[in-house]
């Protein structure tokens, strides 16, 4: 009797594993019947799982590769036993087929029940295809590109042995001093949700066992963008409803759309760390929105809740992310250690440990690796699959897509490709690396396609090139590996004595190209700055540049909103390039000599000064509003309280003009609907594209509502001479916010509409919701 109670294990994982072949081509995100039998799946593997191993698939560790967070003290041997014990659920910063091969063996090898490890791994803007940066790439208001390079960065990521990435960062960002602005979707709300699920839907495809795709990350949740003076990390104080109707909603819209995964975040809000917040992740999240995937802490965040003054050592700080349910552990080594003993001393309960896990093994289910934990494990595919022509094509017109024409006065630009000469200069003009942005995936390090290159490959040999650096912006190679994702930056305040060189080149040109910004690496996690000017000696270059030759255009290569208001006064022409990524200059080339006539248009505002910051084009009205008379208006005394370059903005070779807005009817029920129509029309003599824009505003409400809010757009051709009509609904869906009830409702009263080619539009017209 003995020996055949200890052959119960055994004779339940073969029944296990031969249900597990008869349904496993089920195993699909899409519909109810295969989530009832992955549900089952789940639930008998965790029949089979003792307590050891179900805390272990909560545990994620870093490999040593890439640590992108503060390094732990566990040494490899010490992570090894945990991998052969299945006391590991998953590992990020691993990447390549053989390595993530060698690691998922360990487990297969040697552990109890052989759950499959998960990678995952920061898949930002692209994996060996680096595409524009996130906030580059959404200047594009075109969600096709947008989903098809999550789709392109999903296939090379799963070519090279990763399931997971931790994107989409859609944390609503208005604090150009935030580094981290780069990785998301700017400044709005309407935008980070539909930008959000346009990225998921790519990374995810409609089929999570489609060996090309990988679980997404909705990130940070919640409130990571709203730092205190744009320092990362730092507290956040926002009220009820402005997390409601402001930070919450593209976390609604990611769940919505069936994200795998999301993330917690460092910060606190108002006094509870996100981390151990239970009303956002149990009762919000997992209840609310009935949402069943599982929450990764962010790197080390339930250990830092310690640091926080909110948890006293780590054994609290798991009971209290625990009962937040903040699901798996990253980098903090707390659960590992400490939830057996909180579950013996009823500090949290089985259930919620039993849930925990479930919402790990239901995605590693979805993604089919119980059934083969190799199947991202394919060398033939990781060495065909990625970096391709085809992958190049696609960065190159997302690239170009992204661009946003900010000011070309005197219309230097398009320039003709008989120009007799042209001058590149500036740090950044033969900058290899710059262009990949700081979150660049496994990018070779200087792969892009710089600027200098990019006009060179677009012109014939009748144009006379004079290329001058200028001036290094950071100091080059202070340590080997020193410009890197951990370190900090050193910029070059001293060493002008290329300057002279770039004035003679630019005496000689018809044309100056100037490439200035930012380096690749001051945007980023932790990369807050106080000063968000052009850095260095770039304005001496600039200024020195632009007094011999008028005829400048400033080739802006960045990663935040930047304080550009010389340039912007002096300078004739500015194109705003982001990191563009891996066909950088090819793809501003494009746009140079008018093979692409510019459509982009500012998901951020750009600001006068730093001092405006945060900066935001859906601000509330205040009380005080504007006076021209007196100074006791809520504004500035020495800066104008709107942005310099406002959201939305963007500038083409063409002209838009925006006629008869009309809306079908002035009154409407609560759940009525209003049919909008605008009339736009090509006024100049090139082929563009548009983004017309619909914003709103609730005039009077039971909490103040912004003076605008994007409630949709559409990016459109138009030809020279054409008129469009564009059409958009507006229904409830459109008018409802979080109320005074504390409810998603459509109050009663006037609101306003306009249509327009960005934020400050004029174009208005008036209904009003009736009962
Ligand atoms: C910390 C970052 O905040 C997060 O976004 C990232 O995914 C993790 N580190 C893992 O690298």
């Amino acid at each position: 009797m003995k020996k055949i109670l200890s052959y119960i294990p055994i004779i339940l994982l073969v029944i296990f594993l031969t249900s597990l072949k008869k349904s496993s081509t089920n195993d699909t995100l899409t519909t109810s019947n295969s989530d009832k039998v992955i549900e089952q799946k789940v639930d008998s593997v965790l029949a089979l799982m003792h307590l050891n191993e179900k805390i272990g698939q909560l545990v994620q560790y870093s490999g040593k590769w890439n640590a992108t967070g503060p390094s732990s003290s566990k040494t490899d041997q010490f992570k090894l036993e945990k991998l052969k014990n299945g006391e590991v659920g998953s590992m990020l910063n691993i990447a390549s087929v053989a390595t993530t091969r060698e690691t998922q063996k360990i487990v297969m090898d040697n552990s109890r029940l052989k759950i499959p490890l998960i990678f995952g791994y920061d898949v930002i803007h692209g994996y060996k295809t680096i595409f524009p940066i996130p906030l580059g790439e959404t200047a594009s208001w075109d969600l096709n590109i947008i989903k098809n390079t999550a789709a392109i960065a999903a296939k090379e990521t799963a070519a090279s042995g990763i399931h997971w990435t931790f994107a989409p960062m859609i944390d609503v960002s208005r604090d150009a001093r935030w580094g981290r602005i780069m990785e998301g979707a700017g400044e709005d709300v309407y935008l980070n949700k539909v930008v959000g699920v346009a990225r998921i839907n790519g990374f995810q495809g409609t089929n999570l066992t489609d060996t090309n795709t990988i679980a997404a990350c909705a990130k940070h949740f919640a409130g990571y963008g709203f730092a205190e003076a744009g320092r990362d990390y730092n507290t956040v104080n926002v009220g009820e409803f402005e997390l409601h109707n402001t930070i919450l909603p593209p976390f609604k819209a990611a769940a919505e759309a069936g994200v795998a995964t999301f993330m917690n975040s460092f910060n606190e809000i108002d006094g509870i760390p996100a981390t151990g917040h239970k009303v956002l992740q149990r009762d919000i999240l997992k209840r609310d929105w009935n949402w069943n995937g599982f929450i990764v802490s962010d790197w080390g965040s339930i250990g830092e809740m310690r640091n926080h003054g909110y948890a006293k050592d780590k054994k609290h700080a798991s009971e209290i992310a625990m009962n937040a349910g903040s699901d798996m552990d990253m980098e903090s080594y707390a659960y590992e250690a400490n939830l057996e003993r909180l579950l013996e001393e009823k500090k949290i309960t089985l259930a919620q440990l039993d849930d925990a896990v479930k919402r790990v093994l239901r995605v590693k289910f979805k993604l089919g690796l119980f059934k083969d934990p190799y199947k991202y494990c394919n060398e033939e595919r990781e060495k065909n699959n990625v970096f391709t022509e085809a992958h190049l094509a696609i960065a190159r017109d997302g690239a170009k897509k992204s661009i946003v024409l900010l000011k070309n006065e005197t219309n230097i630009l398009p320039l003709s490709k008989n120009i007799k000469s042209i001058a590149v200069i500036g740090p950044l003009a033969n900058d290899k690396d710059t262009p990949l942005g700081n979150w660049r995936g496994k990018g070779e390090n200087n792969s892009a396609v710089s600027l200098l290159e990019g006009i060179k490959n677009a012109i014939g040999n009748n144009t006379e090139i004079h290329y001058e650096k200028g001036i290094d912006l950071t100091v080059p190679n202070i340590k080997p590996g020193s410009n890197q994702f951990l370190h900090p930056l050193e910029f070059n305040n001293t060493d002008n004595s290329g300057i002279a060189a770039a004035v003679d080149a630019a005496k000689k040109a018809d044309v100056v190209l100037l490439a200035i910004g930012e380096n690749a690496y001051q945007t980023g996690e932790g990369r807050s700055q106080s000063n968000i000017g052009l850095l260095g000696l770039q304005n001496e270059l600039l200024k020195a540049v632009y007094k011999v030759n008028k005829n400048v255009v400033i080739v802006l290569m960045n990663g935040r909103p930047m304080d550009i208001s010389w340039a912007a006064k002096h300078v004739p022409s500015i194109l705003e390039c982001w990191f563009l990524g891996s066909e950088s200059g090819n793809a501003i080339a494009d746009v140079i000599f008018g093979d692409y006539n510019p459509s982009g248009k500012l998901p951020v505002s750009f600001p006068h000064n730093v001092g405006q910051e945060p900066l935001y084009y859906n601000q509330k009205m205040t009380g005080r509003p504007s006076s021209p008379k007196h100074v006791t208006y809520s504004g500035y005394q020495d800066a104008p309280k709107t942005a310099l370059y406002p959201f939305g903005f963007g500038l083409s070779y063409t002209t838009f003009e925006y006629k008869n807005l009309m809306l079908d009817k002035t009154e409407i029920p609560t759940n009525g609907e209003i049919k909008v129509s605008v009339d736009v029309t090509n006024t100049g003599n090139r082929d563009g594209e548009e983004v017309i824009q619909l914003y709103i505003r609730d005039l009077i409400g039971s909490i103040t509502r912004p003076i605008k809010e994007l409630k949709g757009f559409e990016k459109t051709m138009i030809k020279s001479g054409e008129t469009k009509t564009i059409h958009f609904t507006i229904n409830a869906e459109t008018l409802q916010f979080y109320t005074i009830n504390k409810k998603w409702e459509v109050e009663l009263g006037d609101f306003n509409v306009w249509v327009g080619g960005d934020s400050t539009t004029n174009l208005k017209a008036s209904f009003t919701v009736v009962d």
